[in-house]
Parts: C-alpha cells; sequence; structure tokens
C-alpha cells in the first residue's frame, strides 16, 4: 500500500520568492504556499500519497513557542488520528533545529517526523528546495526510518533532532551533526541510515505535549553567551525579569568566569535552574569544576545552548521531576 505522507509548512528559505533567479538573499522567506511546493515536485506522486497544510508562513527568526507549539499540536493530532503514515515539516533553516528539537522531546509515535528547508529560495536557479523535499518524503515513507523520532533531512543528509545544527551562514550543505555525523543519507533517492542516534523523547512524552500545546507558551530560559572580561551583571537582569532558568553558553567545556560563576550561583540559590553549555562548535560539556557541582549547575552534555534552553523551558514547564530530564542531557 502506498505510505501517506502528510506536510505541514511552516515558511522559511523553501517558500522564498525573489524578484531575481539569481538572488540567493533579500528574499521574501514563506511566500510559496505547500500546493505549490508540492507541485515543483512531481517525482513527489511516485514516492507517496502527499497532502499539504499550511501552519505559518514565516522568516523563522520570529517563531515563537506559541508557533513552535501550534505544530507540535498539530503533529501530535495527526499521529493519535493514525491516518498518516509519516510528517515532513518544512521549516525555515534559522531555526530548524530548536523546532525539530522541541518535538524530538514531545514525540511519542514511531512514525517518522522529517524537517526540512533550503539554504536558497524556491525561485532560485538551482534552488535547493525542491530535492530536499523529495528527499524528506522518501525518509518519511521509508519503513527503515520508523522509531528513529525527528529527523532533519538536507542536501541528501539525514540527521538525529538531537545533534543536528545549522553551522554556515548560507551553504547548502549547512546543516551538520558535529557530535556524531548524519546517521543516514539519501542516495540517488535510496534511504539508508549508518546507525541509530540515542532518543531523546521525554518518558512521558505523551501527557507532556498535551499539556504544553494546550497551553500555548513556554517559560522565559534565557540563553547568555559567554566571553572574556564577561561580570555578570546580565544574569542580575534575567532573574528580575522573571527568567525561570538560564542557560550560560560558556567557553570550552563550559567555563564560566569566576565574577559570572558567583552571579549564576545566587541565581541557584533564588530557585532558577543553571545549565552549563559552550559556545563551542563540538564536543560534550562535562561536570568538570567541582565548584559547579557545588552551586548546582547542570552540564549540557552533547547538546548545544539553543536545545539546551529548549530541554529546561519543557523541564520547568511540566514540572519533571530533576533526575527526569537531567538523565537525558547525562
Ligand atoms: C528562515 O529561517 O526562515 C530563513 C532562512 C532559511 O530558511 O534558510
Amino acid at each position: 500500500m502506498r505510505k501517506r505522507i502528510h506536510i505541514l509548512a511552516m515558511g522559511g528559505t523553501i517558500a522564498g520568492k525573489a524578484g531575481d533567479s539569481a538572488a540567493t538573499t533579500g528574499y521574501q522567506a514563506g511566500a510559496v504556499d505547500v500546493e505549490e511546493l508540492i507541485a515543483a515536485v512531481p517525482q513527489i506522486k511516485d514516492v507517496a500519497e502527499v497532502t499539504g497544510e499550511s501552519i505559518a508562513a514565516i522568516d523563522s527568526k520570529d517563531i515563537t513557542a506559541a508557533e513552535q507549539l501550534r505544530l507540535a499540536g498539530r503533529v501530535r493530532e495527526l499521529l493519535l488520528k493514525g491516518d498518516v503514515d509519516g510528517i515532513v515539516v518544512t521549516h525555515g533553516t534559522d531555526t530548524m533545529e530548536e523546532s525539530a528539537y522541541l518535538l524530538d522531546l514531545l514525540h511519542f509515535a514511531d512514525k517518522p517526523v522529517v524537517f526540512t528547508g533550503a539554504m536558497r529560495p524556491a525561485t532560485a536557479l538551482s534552488a535547493d528546495g525542491p530535492l530536499n523535499l523529495l528527499d524528506a518524503v522518501r525518509v518519511a515513507a521509508s519503513a527503515q526510518a520508523r522509531d528513529r523520532g525527528v529527523l532533519v533531512v538536507l542536501n541528501n543528509a539525514i540527521h538525529s533532532a538531537r545533534l543536528v545544527t545549522k553551522i554556515s551562514t548560507t551553504a547548502v550543505e549547512t546543516f551538520q551533526s558535529p557530535n556524531g555525523g548524519a546517521i543516514g543519507a539519501v542516495n540517488d533517492g535510496v534511504v539508508v541510515f549508518y546507525h541509530s542516534a540515542e532518543l531523546h523523547h521525554l518518558p512521558n512524552a505523551l501527557r507532556v505535549s498535551e499539556q504544553l500545546t494546550g497551553q500555548g507558551e513556554l517559560p522565559y530560559v534565557p540563553i547568555l553567551y559567554g566571553h572574556s572580561d564577561d561580570d555578570g551583571r546580565l544574569v542580575e537582569s534575567v532573574v528580575e525579569n522573571g527568567a525561570k532558568g538560564i542557560v550560560y553558553a560558556g567557553m570550552g567545556n563550559g567555563s564560566i568566569p569566576a565574577r559570572v560563576e558567583k552571579e549564576l550561583a545566587a541565581a541557584v540559590q533564588k530557585g532558577l535552574w543553571v545549565i552549563r553549555a559552550s559556545s563551542s562548535a563540538c564536543g560534550m560539556v562535562t561536570r568538570a569544576e567541582d565548584s559547579y557541582e557545588q552551586a548546582g549547575f547542570i552540564a549540557s552534555g552533547l547538546i548545544n545552548p539553543r536545545k539546551a534552553r529548549l530541554l529546561l523551558q519543557v523541564a520547568v514547564s511540566a514540572a519533571m521531576p530533576a533526575g527526569e530530564w537531567q538523565k537525558i542531557l547525562a
């Protein structure tokens, strides 16, 4: 039987329109509707029975938790109804790794959810969107993609939502997984997986996804970017502004300047969670210094600051026991 794949469109460059086909910047993101995106790739019909629906038409830098949770709610509904075999989400690349990770945390089914996008607008010479969309549908329709959580497919590569990140401002090969590599590829239309990624779904994802998609917002958890001569004054400011937690994107192995460490330790005393992450491109953030442990900071492990922020927002929002969400990082 032909697989039924439903496409949810969020906007982004894949749906971008520019006045000039040589233009790869200065275009309007999210201007092409989902039916047009599907019609631009007639080969999709040979792979699966495809339907489409628009959830948003935005430049993903402007996405809010409300829109991310609206997407999560629609995915939840489709998975519970059971009349699709897989879901593809077309999304802007700037925050794709965040929305994909949030959905991965909340994923409760064995059916694949596959994110894709493009670095060149739909109107560009050598637009990368059409092949990315075709590959994403191929992966979503593949029996091998089951039980692998939320995936990100661009430029013929398959990545896990947990480890993928956008590393280049403009290159089509921008999505990489520096801690572990791509988990598969689409070679000349053939979907192949090299290895499994460890899944990051919450143990009670079905209940948490119902709660969060119902409430439509996430608590304020800012990321503070560490740098030389950081004196920690921003910590006090975000605490006063109602932060429920802080992710500190420190140097190297999540290192924190002494003056900032003092402020962050005071924030923990006031009841905030503090995650030590890193602004480095790859590597794991480990427990490192004893003083970090004594202050109650949590090491981000293999995930980057933007994903650590989402995990903390979800954990605080769902009042998850500390051991439960910290196990995911460890
Ligand atoms: C966006 O993130 O919506 C714009 C950039 C892109 O999709 O590549």
